[in-house]
């Protein structure tokens, strides 16, 4: 463990990972008393390179905490694209838009306070997508309906990426009794069956510890 912390310093530093907006956004939320439990550097990069590969213009994300994937996310878009993300918590909703403003991205960032699903419904109702990417990363018993308004969403070929799906390994465990690890479980296997989706979970190690990150398509019919 303390090898992944040290290596994703390496790559953080290597790839020039880190600025001050940034680091202000992680300084800003720590303390306001946020938990420390936004992706690493280099995922934030990786959520970032997966949107300029699809050319995203529209990204929703489900869990804003502070804003720190946010605004990974938001810098992935053209200046006439859009974010969405959903956050349940009033103050963590404050502190994502302060950080969001800080990096020049508040034009392009809407933080939507609510429950998820309400949230979602709503976005559904208003016609805001179709997204290019979703990126799930809220509470973990809500993943496997996330995953159900991700694909009404997304537009085909697009892309939904989910944090946090392989838990140290135990989502292997059909009898741990944890309900974020049951649910995780019941997700896994949504994406695994739903032949609207072709996906994949990639292990992951580092400052996080040892998790996962599912990434899936959204089929095409035109195309596949
Ligand atoms: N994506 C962030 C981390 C999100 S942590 C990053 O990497 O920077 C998960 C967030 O989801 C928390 O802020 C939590 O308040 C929020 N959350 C939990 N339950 C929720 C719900 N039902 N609806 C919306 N947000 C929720
Ligand atoms: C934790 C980590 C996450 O990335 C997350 O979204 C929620 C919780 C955690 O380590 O507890
Ligand atoms: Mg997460």
């Amino acid at each position: 463990m303390e090898r992944w912390v040290d290596v994703d310093e390496y790559i953080t530093a290597q790839f020039g990972l880190h600025d001050d907006e940034l680091e202000q956004a992680l300084r800003a939320s720590q303390a306001a008393g946020l938990p420390g439990i936004q992706v690493s550097a280099p995922q934030g990069k990786l959520l970032f390179l997966l949107a300029r590969a699809i050319g995203a213009r529209r990204i929703l994300e489900i869990g804003t905490l502070g804003g720190y994937s946010a605004i990974w996310l938001a810098r992935a878009l053209p200046v006439d694209g859009r974010l969405t993300t959903l956050e349940i918590d009033p103050h963590h909703a404050e502190v994502a838009r302060s950080n969001l403003a800080r990096a020049g991205l508040a034009a392009v960032a809407e933080v939507v306070i609510g429950p998820a699903l309400a949230s979602l419904a709503r976005l559904d109702q208003q016609r805001t997508g179709p997204f290019d990417l979703v990126f799930i990363d809220a509470d973990k018993e809500g993943y496997p309906d996330y995953l159900e308004w991700s694909v009404r969403l997304a537009r085909p070929g697009g892309l939904i990426i989910a944090d946090n799906v392989v838990r140290q390994g135990q989502v292997m465990d059909a009898d741990n009794l944890d309900s974020r690890v049951s649910a995780i479980r019941r997700f896994n296997e949504q994406l695994a069956r739903d032949d609207r989706l072709t996906a994949t979970i990639v292990q992951t190690v580092g400052a996080k510890g040892y998790d996962g990150l599912a990434i899936a398509v959204v089929i095409d019919a035109h195309r596949d």
